[in-house]
């Protein structure tokens, strides 16, 4: 695993505060005066931003229906090589099209949402970037770190932003377990989590789905690190050692995962997406309707004064002066506020767009973050520990 190049620094004409778009107002009543007019691009001198969506499968769809749902956005261009999926979402003020290139050439844009498959993420982010669109990529950002690499560049050089897809950092339990994390639990010393659950069968009916690029390292534990990072830092090392032999893929089916974090935590992770158990984020969070919840958590953090269930929110902690085991150990129900975290990534997406905000995760960090998860992959591969 290469260690690549340093982390790029840029400030863009929006972030510096020389925007294209007058400052996103904030007054309630003005807000509403948007969407009087049936979906009007201008309105009092204040532009609706215009998103397009590139890909219209599983995630693309939620995309679509997501941008309907948020302030301030107006979807106006689809992009789907498959005639009959593009039918299907197509509709008045929407302008469909096969191509990424087409799209570029005759549409009017201000970001571009990306739901490739992904392997398929570089090219379109990169043409995007090139017109000079900021583009919200669906995770991993990419499969190579030569493509990931590719999109960090181009950010860099064309002055735009890369929001990658990790949704569940919009979550208000995010946010709230970085804070408990950082001030509650003393030394934190140890992670623990896991991710195993049961896809259905017509999940892996498309041929991408049944590679190594599409296992759950790649598609799903992503997610993991990308929030194990968050909380623990840059990742020192990783061992793993995985298996295929429920389904018999290409892919894996089940892996145990050792992490050293550079802060010098230690983790274990454990990953499935062919073993039916009711702990992982989405079972845990009820983030979409498809996916039961059973509330169950799927994380915890210990440290030397206290330790932190996840994403439930759970803080264990004593108020003996010299706490250990022998004395007893309270449990507190931390509150959170329960909101759609993909409409507050569409939020964070328009804010960034226009300037208000930089985005949650970078394309470095989703450059990082794949980094690790193709040491993981390559730790199953090797049963060698993988130094980052
Ligand atoms: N954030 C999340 O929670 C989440 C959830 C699911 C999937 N994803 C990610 O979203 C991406 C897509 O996953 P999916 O499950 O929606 O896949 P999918 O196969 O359901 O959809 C992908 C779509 O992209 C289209 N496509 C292929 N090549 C294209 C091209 N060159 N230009 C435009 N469209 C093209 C396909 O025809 C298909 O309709 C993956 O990177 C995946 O990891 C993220």
């Amino acid at each position: 695993m290469r260690a690549g190049p340093s982390r790029p620094t840029f400030t863009s004409a929006a972030a510096s505060g020389s925007f294209l778009f007058r400052v996103w107002p904030g007054a309630q009543a003005r807000r509403r005066r948007w969407y009087q007019g049936n979906g009007a691009i201008d309105e009092g001198g204040y532009r609706m931003i215009r998103l397009g969506v590139v890909g219209l499968g599983f995630i693309g769809g939620r995309h679509v229906a997501t941008i309907d749902r948020c302030e301030g956005v107006a979807l106006v261009a689809l992009v789907e090589p498959d005639g009959q999926r593009r039918l299907a979402l197509a509709r008045d003020g929407v302008v469909t099209f096969a191509s990424v290139e087409d799209m570029l050439s005759e549409a009017d844009l201000d970001g571009v949402v990306i739901a490739t498959p992904s392997h398929l993420h570089a090219a379109p982010t990169v043409a995007c970037l090139e017109a000079g669109l900021h583009v919200l990529v669906e995770k991993p950002i990419a499969t190579t770190i030569e493509d990931a690499d590719r999109i960090v560049e181009a950010a860099r050089l064309h002055q735009r932003h890369v929001l990658v897809g990790y949704n569940r950092r919009h979550s208000d339990v995010v946010a709230k377990a970085k804070d408990l994390i950082g001030r509650s639990l003393g030394d934190l010393a140890a992670v623990n989590g896991q991710w195993t659950v049961r896809k259905p069968g017509g999940y892996f009916e498309q041929d991408w789905r049944r590679n190594r690029a599409a296992g759950p390292i790649m598609i799903n534990l992503t997610h993991e690190v990308d929030l194990l990072r968050h909380f623990c830092g840059d990742v020192e090392s990783v061992s793993a050692v995985g298996t295929n032999r429920v389904r018999r893929f290409d892919k894996e089916d089940v892996v145990a995962v050792t992490l050293r974090f550079r802060a010098g935590v230690l983790g274990t992770f454990l990953l499935s997406d062919s073993l039916l158990s009711p702990w992982s984020w989405e079972l845990a969070t009820g983030e979409s309707d498809e996916f039961r919840a059973t509330w169950q958590n799927c994380y915890r953090f210990m440290g030397t004064e206290g330790s932190l269930e996840f994403p439930n929110l759970v803080l264990w902690r004593s108020s003996a002066p010299d706490p250990s085991w022998m004395h007893p150990i309270e449990a507190e129900q931390i509150s959170t506020r329960r909101a759609d975290a993909f409409l507050t990534q569409i939020a964070h997406f328009r804010d960034v767009i226009v300037g208000q905000s930089p985005p949650l995760a970078t394309a470095w960090d989703g450059r990082e973050t794949l980094r690790t998860t193709l040491a993981v992959q390559e730790s199953t591969l090797s049963e060698k520990t993988v130094r980052l």
